[in-house]
């Protein structure tokens, strides 16, 4: 059987394209996926999901390895190998929120999807705080007022800008990573350690 890698969906996805062709796998099958969620290649099954999901399906063992942002391991502490961080989808987590916003003097309410995160976040800084989860699109919270700021992620700064908010503070830089499901990495040694290898080999070129 072949080795199957589960993919994050959506920003990683061209990036990863572009980065797996350059270590010489075929690609043009993941190329015009279209609306796909599996795909073979000569030498892999392919499969799509959210990042968080792409850690669920590799901590079950039905992908042996997969792409994920660093941003999702911190935050669900998946038990997988976290093998190393790869060349693309470089991100930064920030708090940010409406320029020249003034903060409140009751207790600050921050929304997020990364609501570990956020809360380690502001235990390091020993401020009490209290946290929205939101699903996505978080920039609104602020806007509309139900958060004072928000923690998320920022790749470009185009969205935050767009939506007239600023960055307070930056506190955790991340790219993709590469992980393997434990017990894979032994049943399945001889197949995926040249796999990481390669990666390894992309990695130092990139
Ligand atoms: C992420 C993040 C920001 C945006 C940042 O959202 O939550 O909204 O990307 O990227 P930028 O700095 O390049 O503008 P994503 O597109 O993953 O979707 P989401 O809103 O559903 O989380």
């Amino acid at each position: 059987m072949k080795p199957v890698i589960a993919l994050t969906k959506g920003r990683l996805e061209k990036q990863f394209l572009a980065f797996f062709e350059s270590l010489g796998y075929d690609v043009e099958p993941l190329r015009d996926k279209g609306r796909k969620l599996q795909i073979e290649t000569k030498e892999f099954s392919f499969f799509f999901a959210k990042g968080v999901d792409v850690t669920t399906y590799v901590e079950n063992g039905i992908a042996d390895i997969g792409v994920v942002g660093g941003d999702i391991l911190v935050e669900h502490q998946p038990d997988v190998y976290n093998l190393f961080p790869l060349p693309f989808g470089h991100c930064r987590m920030a708090l940010a929120t409406k320029a020249d916003y003034q903060w409140p003097g009751r207790k600050k309410r921050i929304a997020s999807t990364f609501t570990r995160i956020t809360k380690e976040y502001f235990k390091e800084k020993g401020e009490s705080v209290d946290i929205i989860r939101l699903e996505g699109s978080v920039e609104l919270a602020p806007i509309l007022g139900l958060a004072d700021a928000i923690v998320d992620i920022v790749e470009t700064g185009t969205t935050l800008k767009e939506n007239g908010l600023v960055i307070e503070d930056e506190f955790f830089s991340f790219s993709a990573r590469l992980i393997a499901n434990r017990s894979s990495l032994k049943i399945k040694r001889d197949q995926l350690v040249p796999v990481i290898e390669r990666f390894k080999e992309g990695v130092k070129q990139g």
